[in-house]
């Protein structure tokens, strides 16, 4: 269960005697515990307002809101005339800990949150995120409009539901599901990870089915993917007691291959997982060679009947437009279900993911609830009740605003900005790209291995992590990672092009790579460590003649 202190930092766990720990007492507050005077009234705080001179606030340490309003500044909150910033709220540190007894005027609410959310990255500038981070003002209002509509309540909101049941409907038709649009089989979610949830929990559900009816036992399901999923898979198989049968990566092989997931298949495999647009670096994988590996295993085994998911995450809303000929959906016999992330190239903020079987039989019974709406049947497949409507109207906007013309005109611009950004971080000389022309359109990029005059490699004395830091200095925020098991010696930055990076602003980037590699060369080449680490390594170089291997920092991306 998620706890107050998850996103407590280590300043924050501090002991109670620091500034900033939490009080408990209302006496604490205000007159006696702060060094706010006592005499500071709400009638000379009024006053002192209105003649416009500086409040005499002293105080080394800070003054905390506490539980209970700060006396002085009680009975205020219905004073609209008083100014966010001169009325003494801002003197006191936001409540942090405790519900504060007393309300405050929206304003300062509303200030106090907004100003702690300035010290956040600009999501615009985050290269790091696949999710959303632009929409048109027309849907913003929209989806502003159904801010109080909660999707779950169909009785109340048909026309909501209706809008649900229309998108999933173009989206199986999009994917080429054999099931008429509709009666196509699918459901909105919060994102691609609870789409990712059902269509395990679906292929672990049928596969419990078939073992048990043949008489076999049906306790050790496994699911074979590669080392590169993202972590809701982890997740799923830990969540849902379903053993990881993973396909390894190494240098050069970022994905799962055919001949590598059929070692993996046995009587216990749930099913197989393909990665149309990889977390990692991008690549689709081979989807259509998995469905052949699946067609020869299943002909072999037909008690098995291994199924196939694609997670489209990214790729969902890439590949129908930019590549309409790539076999990677319905047209695949063994493909039985797809999710995809409509808040990713689905082009709608945070909080859409939609999830699609091929056809009924492909959901076991038991995971759908049904709701009698209207004298008609309505099937309910989500791990949630209440959601927020806006999203899936969200959605709906942008399939009818853009129309299959308007995806794919967005999706080829851009990979033309992708490609741009590649070759500006080539042309540095300093970088290889290890994002493939085809897929996401994302940048993967990792620092050259340098070398002497004599080909022999050296310590450059900053790595993909410097890099990152120096670019957030400008705003930029790409994160610098390691690749899975296997591969985890390859570091490497990613930047994810949306459609709200426009070429002006990644010429900007190209230009600010650029100079961050300039300045961590120059530093590099003023510090004395880094003299003495050139010589050390010239020395070791001399003595093994063997290549150093990168040191690297343990991290998990995204
Ligand atoms: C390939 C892949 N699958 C699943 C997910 C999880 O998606 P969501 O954030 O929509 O839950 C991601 C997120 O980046 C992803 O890249």
């Amino acid at each position: 269960m998620a706890t107050a202190g998850n996103n407590a930092t280590t300043a924050d766990l501090a002991p109670a005697s620091a500034p900033e720990a939490p009080s408990s007492s209302s006496q604490q507050q205000g007159s006696k515990g702060s060094s706010l005077p006592h005499s500071l009234s709400k009638d000379r705080r009024i006053a002192e307002h209105a003649s416009g001179r500086p409040l005499n606030l002293q105080g080394s340490k800070t003054l905390d809101w506490g539980e209970d309003a700060p006396e002085e500044l009680q009975g205020l909150e219905h004073d609209a005339s008083l100014h966010v910033f001169s009325a003494g709220y801002d003197v006191y540190a936001l409540p942090k800990y405790h519900m504060p007894r007393r309300g405050m005027p929206a304003a300062v609410a509303a200030q106090g949150i907004t100003d702690l959310r300035q010290l956040d990255h600009n999501p615009r500038l985050n290269m790091a995120s696949f999710v959303t981070t632009w929409m048109e003002p027309e849907v913003t209002a929209l989806m502003q409009d159904c801010l109080n509509v909660n999707l779950v309540d169909m009785d109340e909101y048909p026309s909501t539901t209706d809008i649900h049941n229309r998108c999933v409907s173009m989206l199986a038709a999009l994917y080429h599901c054999p099931t008429p649009p509709d009666k196509a089989v699918g459901s909105g979610t919060v994102g691609s990870s609870e789409a990712i949830m059902l269509a395990g929990l679906a292929m672990k559900k049928k596969w419990q089915a078939r073992r048990s009816a043949a008489g076999l036992p049906a306790d050790r399901p496994n699911l074979v993917m590669s080392y590169t999923v993202q972590v809701c898979w982890e997740k799923f198989c830990r969540y849902w007691d379903v053993e990881e049968n993973y396909v390894t990566v190494e240098e050069g092989r970022y994905g799962i291959t055919p001949e590598l997931a059929k070692q993996k298949i046995d009587e216990n495999t749930i099913g197989v997982v393909g990665i149309l647009g990889s977390t990692y670096n991008g690549e689709f994988e081979d989807i259509k060679g998995l469905n052949d590996m699946l067609e020869e295993v299943n002909r072999e085994h037909p008690e098995w009947q291994v199924p196939l998911h694609v997670d489209a995450a990214s790729g969902g809303f890439i590949a129908p437009f930019s590549y309409p000929e790539l076999q990677w959906d319905f047209r695949l016999t063994w493909v039985k279900s797809i999710n995809v992330s409509g808040h990713k190239y689905g082009l709608v903020y945070p909080g859409m993911g939609w999830v699609l079987w091929r056809e009924p039989g492909d959901v076991p019974d038991d995971l759908v609830f049904h709701i009698n709406y209207l004298g008609s049947d309505q099937a309910s497949i989500t791990l949630n009740f209440s959601r927020g409507a806006s999203s899936v109207v969200g959605q709906y906007y942008q399939l009818l605003r853009l129309g299959r013309d308007g995806y794919s005109s967005v999706m080829s611009n851009l990979a033309t900005i992708a490609a741009r950004l590649a070759a500006g971080i080539l042309e540095t000389g300093e970088f290889e790209v290890l994002s493939k022309p085809e897929g996401v359109p994302l940048v993967a990029f990792r620092l050259k291995q340098k070398t002497d005059e004599q080909g022999n490699p050296v310590d450059r004395g900053f790595d993909e992590y410097d890099v990152s830091d120096r670019l957030k200095e400008h705003g930029w925020v790409l994160p610098a990672y390691t690749m899975p098991p296997n591969a985890r010696d390859v570091k490497l930055l990613r930047a994810v092009i949306r459609v709200d990076h426009s070429m002006t602003l990644v010429e900007k980037l190209i230009g600010h790579i650029s100079e961050a590699l300039a300045l961590l060369a120059l530093h590099e080449s003023r510090s004395e460590a880094s003299i003495l680490r050139h010589l050390r390594q010239h020395k070791q170089h001399h003595r093994h003649k063997s290549s150093p291997h990168l040191q690297v920092k343990t991290t998990s991306q995204c």
